[in-house]
């Protein structure tokens, strides 16, 4: 056998979790899947791009992007409040692509990040090849913790370590917590970013899955000295196979990430197939039945925690795509995934969310793939593991 001299970075890869998801679950609250059900008809947009623009479709794209579809998304995010043009839009292979070309850009190793705790566990895993250290935000029912954030500079001045580059959030309905940052919060956050010199990656696929409350403008919205670079993606309102996202940062940001970007332009094919839908005016119907559905979803799910889960906790998120369920004390998310599977139900244990040590007894159940019967029959399946595991 070969002895492959790997890099550094791969020794810190967990790899036992990310080859271990199971493939054959029956029942999934395991990934932020869309539901199969409410995937929107692209046969005509499909049809337009390879015969009207079969020579752009086919052919190598531009390497920021299609200039129309980063004047529709200049818009789309214009609509939120956010000022931008196509000049500040890159067009990526979904938004964990853009945040791997934001670290490509702003992280040496040994720098350091900030990261709510829990965090996005796709995150978590991105930051992993890039030899940094996290350091991790409290959150509260407004969202990340900006006070926290302060005292755990002034810590690091004191002891004279590293100040974070980066500050990494999803501030509308956070993946895992479901939390919404308050818009306060955003401001405070802005301000501190600018007194200490700090940027802020605005993680944001959720926004438009919105079931009920008012909606908080985008922490990008505040920014007027270019600190925030925003994450954007079709994968929750259009379709997640078809891999087009967005960065959206100032355009000095914009043409120097170009110069990472090694995949020879984004698929030219689904991108003009997202212009045409979107051109077409399909998004924000299509929007409105994808939140009609997944509202359905987290009520049966959120309802069945109270039967099902005697003594767990969770809170109704107003939009997005999970349940953060914490288990009565003592209860290990682990030992119960590992039952559950064998009554073919999969979810997320605690442990993949926590950028350094966090409790083990929190679960992430995702709602959005399932059908409203499968969420009530798998929630069934995982209160009899759950009563065997608590009894
Ligand atoms: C916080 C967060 N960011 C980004 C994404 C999606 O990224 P992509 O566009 O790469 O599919 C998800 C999907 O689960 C997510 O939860």
């Amino acid at each position: 056998l070969w002895n492959f001299a790997y890099a550094d970075r791969v020794f810190a890869l967990d790899e036992a979790r990310w080859s271990s998801a199971p493939g054959d679950v029956e029942i999934l609250f395991l990934a932020g899947d869309a539901y199969p059900a409410a995937l929107p008809d692209m046969t005509q947009a499909a049809h337009v791009a390879l015969t009207t623009f079969r020579a752009e479709t086919l052919q190598y794209a531009p390497d920021r992007g299609l200039p129309e579809l980063r004047e529709w998304i200049a818009s789309y995010v214009g609509e939120e409040g956010v000022r931008i043009t196509a000049n500040h839009v890159l067009i990526v292979n979904g938004a964990k692509h853009g945040l791997d070309l934001v670290c490509r850009l702003f992280l040496n190793p040994g720098d350091a990040l900030a990261v709510t705790s829990p965090t996005y566990m796709s995150a978590l895993r991105i930051f992993q090849g890039f030899e940094i250290d996290l350091i991790d935000i409290a959150q509260d029912s407004d969202g990340l913790i900006v006070e926290d954030l302060a005292e755990r500079l002034r810590a690091r001045k004191r002891i004279g370590a590293r100040a974070p580059k980066m500050v990494y959030n999803v501030p509308e309905f956070h993946n895992p917590t479901g939390l919404t940052m308050s818009e306060r919060r955003r401001m405070e956050l802005v301000a501190l970013a600018e007194r200490e010199g700090l940027l802020v990656v605005e993680d944001d696929p959720y926004r438009r899955i919105r079931f009920e409350g008012v909606p908080v403008p985008p922490i990008q919205s505040f920014d007027e000295s270019g600190r925030v670079i925003g994450l954007g993606t079709f994968a929750k309102i259009i379709a997640p196979g078809l891999r087009v996202g967005w960065v959206s940062a100032e355009p000095e940001i914009i043409t120097k990430m170009v110069g990472f970007k090694s995949d020879g332009g984004s698929c030219p094919l689904t991108q003009r197939m997202i212009l045409e839908y979107c051109k077409a005016g399909r998004v924000d119907s299509h929007v409105n039945e994808l939140v009609k559905s997944y509202s359905l979803h987290r009520d049966v799910m959120f309802d069945m925690v109270t039967t099902q889960l005697p003594g767990a906790t969770t809170r109704k998120p107003e939009g997005g795509y999970y349940l953060w369920v914490q288990l009565p004390d003592g209860m290990d998310s682990e030992r119960l995934l590992s039952l559950a599977l064998a009554e073919g139900v999969g979810f997320l244990p605690a442990s993949w969310f926590y950028p350094n040590a966090g409790p083990p007894n929190y679960v992430r159940l995702a709602y959005s793939y399932c059908s409203p019967e499968a969420i009530a029959e798998g929630m069934r399946r995982l209160g009899r593991v759950f009563r065997r595991v608590a009894g």
